[in-house]
């Protein structure tokens, strides 16, 4: 046990344990720094209060969720296009893990791509997995685990594990720590498809992309309330990393090959194989 081993992985760990006052996040990161086998990434032993929020936004908006996708993601429909194309599997049942699947937008159109795909779907929001549950009614191939993914162990081994717009949800430390796991839950040769959201590499960039969606969204015909609270859950529960560490977190866990195939704006889509 060496307590700090060095500034960087004390700093690492204070990253690690979320957006916390100044003062705490000095006292948790020393402490974690402590338990820490030296990689810099501690998971805090005790429930994770920003999670706690996420699973509570999106319980509240569950019953509404699939109606308003569309007025507030710019190209949808070719962002998901983009993440089930990538999600190529020689044979005709692979087994698929959905991470943070919520009502099961990106599973239905892998089972329409894969008919006979053993799906399962992980996610922190029971009622989100309520409304997936419907959708995915009378199929024996589809099952639903809710857990909090940053925490709790992935259930099972898959050919290709997908994702979208989940995993910006977690803290840096959590996403890479969340690559590494995934790397370890494929069968060998299984591929990993995150469509998510990334941060720009700039300010002025990053301004521009806020600008991009407000606008998208501001000229949709979708009650504004809705709209506003969408826009609200972007402000303060995204936790967008950049596309650039993103990829270098996968190359770091593991990952080969791994490949940007959609972008527009904070949209992208991106790929590792193990
Ligand atoms: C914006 S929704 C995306 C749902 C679905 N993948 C889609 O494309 O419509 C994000 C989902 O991720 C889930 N989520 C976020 N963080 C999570 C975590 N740590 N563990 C499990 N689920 C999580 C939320 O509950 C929510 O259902």
């Amino acid at each position: 046990m060496q307590l700090g081993r060095d500034a960087a992985c004390l700093f690492r760990c204070m990253g690690s344990v979320g957006r916390i006052p100044a003062g705490t996040s000095l006292l948790k990161g020393v402490i974690l720094c402590f338990l820490c086998k030296g990689n810099g990434i501690m998971v805090w032993p005790f429930q994770h209060p920003f999670m706690e929020n996420v699973r509570e936004a999106f319980d509240a908006i569950a019953s509404g969720y699939d109606r308003q996708r569309r007025f507030v993601i710019p190209q949808m429909e070719e962002f998901y296009e983009a993440a089930v194309w990538a999600a190529a599997w020689p044979g005709e049942s692979p087994s698929i893990l959905d991470i943070g699947a919520g009502t099961g937008l990106l599973s239905a159109f892998l089972l329409e791509k894969y008919p006979r795909a053993t799906l399962t779907l992980l996610d922190i929001s029971e009622k989100m997995l309520e409304v997936a549950t419907e959708r995915f009614a009378g199929n024996p191939r589809v099952r639903f685990v809710a857990a909090d993914y940053s925490r709790e162990e992935l259930p099972g081994r898959y050919d290709l594990v997908c994702s979208a717009l989940s995993i910006h949800h977690l803290e840096n430390g959590d996403k890479r720590r969340l690559f590494r796991r995934i790397f370890e839950a494929l069968n060998s040769g299984g591929l990993f498809v995150n469509a998510d959201q990334a941060e720009a590499q700039s300010e002025w960039l990053s301004r521009r992309n806020i600008e991009y969606r407000d606008a998208f969204v501001s000229a949709s015909p979708f009650p504004r309330d809705e709209l506003r609270a969408a826009m609200t859950r972007r402000d303060t529960l995204d936790r967008n990393a950049t596309l650039l560490d993103q990829i270098s977190w996968l190359s770091e866990a593991g990952f080969s090959g791994v490949d940007v195939v959609y972008k527009n704006r904070t949209f992208c889509v991106f790929v590792g194989r193990r």
